[in-house]
């Protein structure tokens, strides 16, 4: 599996992560998904991301029965603050439901979802004491754009390490400010929905 630098932590990542959002419901397909996660894991795909919204914590608890067993510090485990949670002390208090459910003591990236009503200097500063904490050792955000990652970088302390956003082969958008931005600033561009989830040009890509 290729590997890159995941910006400025300077560990190395598998390029292709384990995305999580959509998890099934059903007692059997739940335990198929946690036997696909397990497979990935063996064969490389070490980078999982989750977030607290995925299933309503269901995704993370998922996730936590298919490492329990495994090297800790072979997975890269990313998760995610809801917007509405994202105060100061409703971010330490979301990343410690999300160890709980994931059984680990630490992530090794936490990201706030997407910008809400919480002042951003307010989210960063709760990011900055988990990392302070050992409870993650990077922090990061995901589908800022050139200005709100601007504002960010104005309140940190510390560096940040990724931004995730949408980014395929239908969305290029981000060609032209947001990843030239994050690479000069060593921030690893994390591209979401590669696929393009059922959109026609998913069809298309498919078919092709
Ligand atoms: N930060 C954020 O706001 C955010 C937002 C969205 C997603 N994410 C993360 O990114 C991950 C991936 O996102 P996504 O589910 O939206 O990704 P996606 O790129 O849309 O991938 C899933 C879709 O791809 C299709 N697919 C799978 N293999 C394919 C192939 N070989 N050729 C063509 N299509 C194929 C699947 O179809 P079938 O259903 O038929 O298998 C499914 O509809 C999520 O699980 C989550 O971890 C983050």
């Amino acid at each position: 599996m290729k590997t890159r630098e995941f910006g400025v932590t300077g560990r190395r990542v598998p390029v292709i992560g384990q995305g999580t959002w959509n998890f099934p419901a059903t007692k059997s397909e739940i335990e198929s998904a946690r036997k696909a996660l397990r497979t990935g894991v063996e064969h490389g795909m070490t980078h999982i991301d989750t977030a607290e919204m995925y299933g309503n914590g269901a995704s993370e608890e998922i996730i936590g029965n298919a490492i329990y067993d495994l090297p800790r510090r072979n997975l890269f485990i990313v998760s995610k603050v809801l917007p509405s949670n994202a105060s100061k002390k409703g971010t330490i208090a979301a990343c410690e439901r999300s160890l709980k459910r994931l059984g680990t003591d630490y992530l090794d990236c936490y990201l706030l979802h997407w910008r809400g009503s919480f002042p951003l200097s307010e989210t960063i500063e709760a990011l900055e004491k988990l990392i302070d904490d050992g409870k993650i050792l990077s922090l990061g955000v995901s589908n800022f754009d050139v200005d709100d990652l601007q504002e960010a970088l104005k309140f940190a302390s510390k560096p940040l390490a990724c931004n995730q956003i949408l980014y395929n082969l239908h969305t290029r958008g981000p060609e032209r400010n947001i990843i030239p931005f994050c690479e000069q600033r060593k921030i690893a561009v994390v591209g979401y929905t590669p696929f393009a989830q059922k959109t026609p040009f998913a069809v298309w890509y498919r078919r092709w």
